[in-house]
Formats: structure tokens, C-alpha cells, sequence
């Protein structure tokens, strides 16, 4: 079994190091040209049980080094038949996303540097270039000059930073002496679980979040809102924040957010704005209208890493106030005591982690690479499937959609029970070449297709169609 590591002192083992990874890395590039090409051929959900993979593998991790030509066989026969695949174009189950080519590049490179960018000084390439490509995309976004941009994980760690800025925009005092047990959060009942998951972290508590009831279109009922508030404002509570969404999960309903701005200005509460999915949309004129108001918030998150060709992960977190996230995270031990220049950025002061990855390369490969023409076609062409989508269960008798359709997700079921839709949802998927996915909306299984994969076309939505189709004859005629 061959040694891999390098003795630092003998040049010769570093360069034949380095020359194991130039071989291995050139097939994997190709490895993955070919994936992307005949992406097609693979199943989207792999047919296995759990622990298969498990089991498939050795319990204890080798003694001696083994090489690369093995581990990647391994990868190929292994790993990769236990593969949901997310960069598949029939992926139209959650939400559509891409690992683009530019995006999978800028991680080669970003493990190779192993940059880390706590404070400016750790890597000014970190925190600066994070700078120029939040930016760009706040400008996309039609936020303000003013917003403060950092990338987190994901959108539930982003919304979770809005809740720690809640807490120290209603209680400064909370960061010393700890949380007084008064403040009230109001969102929609189809906001996303991580609304409720960051007020539970931060310790707000879960009877503490009002979930809004919504209207027919699933949209945040402001009325009823004003309505809560007034009436935790006589009970003695603080209302402290609105969550409103532009794209819910389950159905992409918009929230009113003009009227959330003006509620939270009115009663002096925190406005954040989960655009985790259609945030992009920002960027096309015909969606101005759903994007009316979020210059008026407080806080925004948008995930790059769902419809914006970002490889897993990247989420992008805007705030007006900043000095209210630094406020309540900024804590600089002696070791990590840094630069006072006012332009060199230290990432650790806006968030709870102290490492920070690179991930400002990858976004910027991506909007260079894609420009934003390139980007606004692709969301455009995703809209447009859907709408034919939309169009053809609407000319079914046997379907009803259940929700207008204002991006690329369409929620439709088959007249009847929800047990006859979670059959046809289980056949469709058996097939191999489209993943849809479920959700429940007024209180009944609904199917949902997702459109916004890179790669996904007319075609890729016409089979969904058909296989849909297919299911419910079988199911009729059972
Ligand atoms: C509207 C919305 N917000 C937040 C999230 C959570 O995203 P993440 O997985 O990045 O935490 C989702 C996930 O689908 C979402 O749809």
C-alpha cells in the first residue's frame, strides 16, 4: 500500500504528491464531463434501502493510505448509485437547483487555497471579494446601497441571524443579561419551518411565533395581522418582528410585503424577508410587482445555492442595519484582535461562526460567468415550463391545480383522495426519470413540480406530464 504523505523535507515526495493529484483530478474532470453529458441515463432517486450503503462499506477506516484510482472506483460503484441526484434535470421535487459548471470550478479552487476569512486580515480576498459579489447581487435584488451583505450556509442560519437582530433591536439589554420572555414574531402558516426553528434557537419560544393565517392564494392576511398584533400590544406583549416570504415553500405564495413594511414601521418591529427561492426573480421586470416593498426591510435572505446555479451551499443574508447583527455578535478575544482600518471587513463580527469559506469565489464565477442576461433567460425559460405545465393540468378534467403559479412550481393532485395522490406520486417517481415531490395545502395532499434545473427543458417536463398521465389511467383502472 503506497504512503501518500509528503515528507516536507524531500521535494521529491511533495512533487510526486502533487502529480497524484494532477492524474487523479484530470479523470475527474472528466468524470464529471461525461456525468453532466449523460446526467440522463442515471436514476434521480436511487432504489435502495436504508443502511444499504452502510453495510456496503468497510465499519473501520483504512491503516495505511490507499490510492486514488481505488477510492474513486469506490465513488463510481458505490457512492454515487446512493445518489439523489440534485443536478439531474428530472430533480423537480423541493425546488430545482444547479451546481453549474463555474460554480463547481470555483470549489475546486476554493479547497485548494483553504482560505478562511475570520477577520480582514485572514484573507482580504474573503472579505472583500464577498463584498463586490453581494453587491452585484444587491443591486439585482433592487435593495438599497445602504444593505449589508455576508453568505451564510444556508437560508435557516440566515434567518436565524434575523431573529438574533431581533432580539437585540427590542432588547439591547438581552446580550448581557440575558432574554426577557416578551417578544412576539408574526409570519403566515406557509412560511418555512425555519422561521419557527431560529425563533426556538434564539429563545423566543414557539408560542411566542403567530402564524398569520393566509388567504385563498396562500398570501399573508395583513389584516389579520394588524389585527394580532393590536391585540398582543393589550395583552402586554411586544410584537417585535414580521417574517414575510416571496415564494413560500409549499406553494410560492407572495406575502404582501408593502404591507408588512408599513405594519413594522408603524409598531416599530423588525421586517425580515425570506426570498430564499425567488429571490432572483428580482432581476425580471414582470416580476417587479412580487418584489414591492423588501427595500423597506429590515433583513433579506436569498439562497444562491436553490435557483440562482450556486453549488450547494450559499446563502445570502442583507441587513440595513448591520450595526445591530455586530451589536449582538461581535465578541474579539485578544488572538483575533484585528485591523481598525474602517474598510477592512471582519466577517466574524456579523455572525455566530468564527471560519468563514470562500464562498464569495464561487458566486462570482457564477455572475461573471452567466452575466446577468444569461441568468434572467434561465429563470424566464423555467417560468415559462411551468406555465405550460399549469396549462396542461388545466385542460385535464381528471386534475385540479391548487395554487396560482407566479415562478416555476406548480401544485396540482388528482381529483379524489389524498391517498389515490401519494399512489400516483409513488408510481411517478418509480420511474426513474423525474423526482416530484408532496406537500399539503388546505389540509389536502397536493403534488408538487418544481422546475429550476440548468439543463431542464420542454422535454424533461413533457415526460413529468405523461408519467403523471400514465399514473392516474393505472390508478383509474385499478
Ligand atoms: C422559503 C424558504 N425559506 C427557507 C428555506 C430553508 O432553506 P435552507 O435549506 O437553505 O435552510 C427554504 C427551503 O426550501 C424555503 O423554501
Amino acid at each position: 500500500m503506497p504512503n501518500h504523505l509528503p515528507d516536507p523535507a524531500d521535494l521529491q515526495s511533495w512533487s510526486r504528491y502533487v502529480e497524484d493529484f494532477r492524474r487523479a483530478a484530470d479523470s475527474s474532470v472528466d468524470w464529471i464531463a461525461e456525468y453532466l453529458t449523460n446526467i440522463r441515463s442515471l436514476p434521480v432517486l436511487p432504489k435502495m434501502n436504508p443502511g444499504e450503503l452502510v453495510d456496503a462499506l468497510p465499519a473501520h477506516a483504512p491503516e495505511e493510505g490507499e490510492s486514488f484510482e481505488a477510492i474513486l472506483a469506490d465513488f463510481r460503484s458505490k457512492i454515487l448509485p446512493a445518489v439523489t441526484q440534485w443536478n439531474h434535470p428530472g430533480f423537480m421535487a423541493y425546488f430545482g437547483t444547479t451546481g453549474s459548471t463555474p460554480g463547481v470550478l470555483a470549489e475546486l479552487l476554493i479547497a485548494a487555497m483553504n482560505t478562511n476569512g475570520l477577520h480582514w486580515k485572514t484573507s482580504p480576498a474573503v472579505a472583500e471579494l464577498e463584498q463586490v459579489a453581494l453587491g452585484w447581487l444587491r443591486e439585482w435584488l433592487g435593495l438599497p446601497p445602504e444593505f449589508f451583505g455576508i453568505i451564510y450556509d444556508t437560508a435557516s442560519t440566515s434567518t436565524m441571524h434575523a431573529m438574533i437582530c431581533v432580539r437585540e433591536f427590542a432588547q439591547p439589554e438581552s446580550r448581557v443579561e440575558g432574554y426577557k420572555a416578551n417578544l412576539v414574531i408574526y409570519t403566515s402558516g406557509q412560511a418555512h419551518s425555519s422561521v419557527e426553528k431560529g425563533a426556538i434557537a434564539v429563545g423566543f419560544g414557539q408560542k411566542n411565533v403567530r402564524m398569520v393565517p393566509t388567504d385563498a392564494e396562500f398570501r399573508m392576511d395583513a389584516r389579520a395581522l394588524r389585527a394580532m398584533i393590536e391585540a398582543d400590544l393589550r395583552a402586554g406583549l411586544r410584537p417585535a418582528a414580521i417574517v414575510a416570504t416571496i415564494g413560500t415553500t409549499s406553494s410560492t405564495s407572495v406575502d404582501p410585503v408593502a404591507e408588512c413594511a408599513a405594519l413594522a414601521e408603524e409598531f416599530g418591529m423588525w421586517l425580515h424577508v425570506d426570498c430564499a427561492y425567488a429571490g432572483p426573480c428580482a432581476l425580471l421586470p414582470e416580476c417587479a410587482a412580487h418584489f414591492k416593498g423588501i427595500e423597506r426591510a429590515h433583513s433579506v435572505v436569498t439562497n444562491p445555492h436553490k435557483w440562482l446555479m450556486t453549488p450547494m451551499d450559499c446563502s445570502t443574508f442583507y441587513t440595513r442595519r448591520p450595526e445591530i447583527l455586530r451589536q449582538a455578535l461581535s465578541l474579539v478575544p485578544e488572538y483575533l484582535r484585528a485591523s481598525e482600518d474602517p474598510r477592512a471587513h471582519h466577517l466574524m463580527d456579523y455572525g455566530v461562526p468564527l471560519g468563514h469559506r470562500f464562498r464569495g469565489l464561487k458566486l462570482w464565477f457564477i455572475l461573471r460567468y452567466f452575466g446577468r442576461q444569461g441568468i434572467m433567460q434561465m429563470l424566464r425559460r423555467h417560468i415559462a415550463l411551468a406555465q405550460q405545465f399549469a396549462e396542461w393540468v388545466d385542460a385535464d378534467p381528471r386534475f385540479e391545480r391548487v395554487a396560482p403559479v407566479p415562478f416555476s412550481v406548480v401544485c396540482f393532485r388528482l381529483k379524489g383522495s389524498d391517498e389515490r395522490n401519494e399512489a400516483l406520486l409513488e408510481k411517478v417517481n418509480e420511474s426513474g426519470s423525474v423526482f416530484l415531490s408532496h406537500t399539503a395545502l388546505n389540509s389536502r395532499y397536493v403534488i408538487r413540480i418544481a422546475i429550476g434545473n440548468i439543463a431542464t427543458g420542454l422535454e424533461d417536463v413533457q415526460r413529468a406530464w405523461k408519467l403523471v398521465q400514465q399514473a392516474a389511467e393505472e390508478l383509474q383502472k385499478k
